[in-house]
C-alpha cells in the first residue's frame, strides 16, 4: 500500500508549481492551452526541482540525513528563482525567509524550519572550497548539483535553450562541451561519497556524450 503523501509535501509542491508555471509562462511569452489551461512550452523550474526531490530521496537514507529535512529544503531551494534575471541574485536569501509562510499551518515539524533555511541558504555556487555542515545542508547542495549531470540534466538543458535564444545544433554542442569544464569543477566540489559517485558517472557519460555528438556533427556519420 503507498504511503499517503504528507500535507507539508503537497503546500511545498503546490508553491513550487504554481511559482515556476506562472515564471516559465513570463519568460517564454506563450503558452500551450491544453484543457483550457495555459502550460509553458517546457517547464525548466519544475522539472528540475522534481530531480532535486528524487534525488534526494535517494541520498538521504544513504548518509543518514534527516529526510523531513532534505526534501522540504528540496522543494523550496528554487521557489524565488527566475528565469533570465540578471544582476544580484538573491534567490536562497528570498526562499529560505518564504519557508516558514509556506510551511505554516500543515504538518511539518516546527523545529526542522531553521535546518530547511540553513540548508537554502547555503545551496548556492557551482563550486565549494570546502564541505558544507550540517549533512543535510551538504546533501542538498550534491543533489542540486547532481541535477545538473546526467541524462536529464542534457533533456533540461537542450528543452529551455530556445527560451533564451534560437537554438542550432551547434549551439547546442557548443555549450554543452563548455559547460564540461565547470561541470568538473561540481564533481570535486560533492560533499558525500555517494554523491561524489554518482556525479563522476554521470561527469563520465557527458564527457562521451560530447565526444560523440563532436564527432558526428564534424564527420556526418
Ligand atoms: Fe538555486
Ligand atoms: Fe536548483
Amino acid at each position: 500500500m503507498q504511503s499517503k503523501t504528507p500535507q507539508w509535501q503537497s503546500a511545498c509542491k503546490k508553491t513550487l508549481l504554481d511559482f515556476s508555471r506562472n515564471d516559465s509562462l513570463r519568460f517564454w511569452g506563450w503558452g500551450h492551452i491544453i484543457d483550457g489551461e495555459k502550460l509553458p512550452p517546457f517547464d525548466y523550474r519544475y522539472e528540475h526541482t522534481l530531480a532535486v526531490v528524487k534525488l534526494g530521496k535517494w541520498l538521504a537514507p544513504l548518509v543518514n540525513a534527516d529526510k523531513d529535512i532534505l526534501i522540504c529544503s528540496a522543494w523550496l531551494h528554487d521557489c524565488k528563482k527566475r528565469l533570465g534575471t540578471k544582476g544580484k541574485d538573491n534567490h536562497a536569501k528570498e526562499a529560505a525567509e518564504s519557508v516558514e509562510g509556506i510551511l505554516n499551518g500543515t504538518d511539518f515539524p516546527p523545529e526542522k524550519i531553521p535546518a530547511v533555511q540553513h540548508a537554502i541558504l547555503h545551496h548556492v555556487g557551482l563550486k565549494l572550497a570546502e564541505t558544507l555542515n550540517p549533512i543535510e545542508t551538504a546533501c542538498l547542495w550534491d543533489i542540486d548539483k547532481l541535477s545538473k549531470l546526467g541524462t536529464a540534466s542534457l533533456i533540461h538543458s537542450i528543452c529551455i535553450l530556445p527560451a533564451f535564444q534560437p537554438a542550432t545544433t551547434a549551439e547546442i554542442l557548443s555549450r554543452g562541451e563548455n559547460w564540461l569544464e565547470i561541470a568538473h569543477s561540481i564533481v570535486t566540489s560533492m560533499n558525500t561519497a555517494p554523491a561524489k559517485s554518482e556525479a563522476t558517472r554521470r561527469f563520465e557519460l557527458l564527457q562521451s556524450f560530447y565526444k560523440r555528438f563532436r564527432e558526428e556533427l564534424s564527420s556526418g556519420c
